[in-house]
């Protein structure tokens, strides 16, 4: 059966030593706990090797927010799978909302960072999420859907069982304005049913669906309580070991 995750997207924050402390305090929380759910962090390239080397890798999970679309080469500035891999990092954020918006992060780029992050044992966290508009208009179902069939469902049923979805709705990251519990099990439970019909029951019951979007200790058991919620990927609340733990623990 899939997996509780909740996984914390530092996204540009923290400077070295403050993400070492911010990783220490969470791996050190997280031995006073029982945790239902494992456990990531998502941190800047920067920190990754930095941060493996202070973790318990077998309680906490170590994530990149992103990583280049080749493998390697004449592309100044950026950061590969394979070098995001050698630093003990598992997973990979890939598609965030951000990432889409301000840096055009296109269906087919994202296509060709899955592969390669499947390719070098990265498990890709995979974000998709609708805008005010859409959310408005009554479009979100479409537009999830066609951002899952555009950069994933060309990967065979094996690969597709790698990869961890994040519903994050644009209107929700970082506004303080969360999805009902409702909202979120509606859209994950069509999320879950586009997966059935593509690869079957047992792939598609298999796929952890987070959920991100001002996620925090006060709202997350409420989220997680819904049966095709199967964890959270945090951003500002992730910033803090108590709000974070208070999040982990909400399951
Ligand atoms: P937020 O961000 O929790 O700060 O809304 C979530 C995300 O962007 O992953």
């Amino acid at each position: 059966m899939r997996k509780n995750i909740v996984a914390g997207n530092w996204k540009m924050n923290t400077t070295l030593q403050e993400g070492v402390a911010l990783a220490k305090g969470v791996n050190e929380a997280l031995k006073n706990v029982t945790a239902n759910c494992d456990v990531i962090i998502g941190v800047p390239f920067t920190h990754l090797a930095s941060i493996n080397e202070v973790i318990d890798s077998t309680k906490l999970g170590l994530a990149a927010e992103n990583c280049a679309d080749h493998k390697s080469g004449a592309y100044t500035g950026e950061v590969s799978a394979p070098m995001v891999a050698s630093t003990g990092a598992k997973y990979v954020i890939l598609g965030h909302s951000e990432r889409r918006q301000y840096y055009g992060e296109t269906a087919e780029i994202l296509k060709t960072k899955v592969n390669l992050a499947l390719e070098n044992n990265l498990t890709p966290i995979f974000c998709i999420g609708e805008v005010l508009e859409e959310r408005e208009n009554g479009t979100y179902f479409d537009v999830v859907k066609a951002q899952i069939e555009d950069s994933l469902f060309e990967l065979s049923a094996e690969d597709f069982g790698k990869i961890v979805l994040a519903y994050e709705p644009v209107w929700a990251i970082g506004t303080g304005k969360t999805a009902t519990a409702d909202q979120a099990e509606e859209i994950h439970a069509f999320i879950r049913e586009v997966l059935v019909a593509k690869y079957g029951e047992e792939v598609a019951n298999n796929t952890s669906i987070l959920y991100g979007g001002s996620c925090k200790p006060s709202n997350a058991a409420e989220l997680f309580a819904k049966p095709n919620v199967d964890g959270g990927l945090i951003g500002g609340a992730a910033l803090e070991v108590e709000s974070f733990m208070g999040i982990v623990t909400a399951f």
